[in-house]
């Protein structure tokens, strides 16, 4: 079933400018990119990004992270897009991540770990609205 989800490009990969090899492994893999933008994120839009993990002792720390520069967010779609997205990121710790994985390639630990993406069907609905209207996406 074809399906969508939200990836994001963090900001530990946007600094190092890996953007270009992500999106091309992205386009490589078969996904079309439905939207994109370029964002930085305040530290209120990443805890209410996040706020599923507020209670986790790294609750703090991740939202710095990802309001202390730019970052890229995507809508992917393809067949299974979720868990395909998901396989190609690897593992959240990159030491745990598989070979070929966009976090074992790129990723500098578990947190910098490069690459977000949608959990689940309600997940990426409410994070794709999070940061597209229904008319970004075409
Ligand atoms: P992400 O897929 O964006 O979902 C939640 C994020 O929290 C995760 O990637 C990591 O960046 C971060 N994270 C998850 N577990 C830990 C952890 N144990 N320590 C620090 N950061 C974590």
């Amino acid at each position: 079933m074809t399906e969508r989800t939200l990836a994001i490009i963090k900001p530990d990969a946007v600094e190092r400018h890996l953007a270009g090899k992500i999106i091309q492994r992205i386009e490589d893999e078969g996904f079309q990119i439905r939207a994109m933008r370029r964002i930085h994120l305040s530290a209120a839009q990443a805890e209410g990004f996040y706020a599923v993990h507020r209670a986790r002792p790294f609750f703090t720390s991740l939202t710095q992270f990802m309001s202390s520069g730019p970052a890229i967010v995507l809508v992917l779609e393809a067949a299974d897009a979720i868990k395909k997205w998901r396989t190609l990121m690897g593992a959240t710790d990159p030491a745990k991540a598989d070979a070929g994985t966009m976090r074992k390639e790129f990723a500098q630990s578990i947190e910098r770990n490069a690459t977000h993406g949608s959990d689940a069907p309600e997940t990426a609905a409410y994070e794709i609205g999070y940061f597209f209207a229904g008319i970004d996406l075409i």
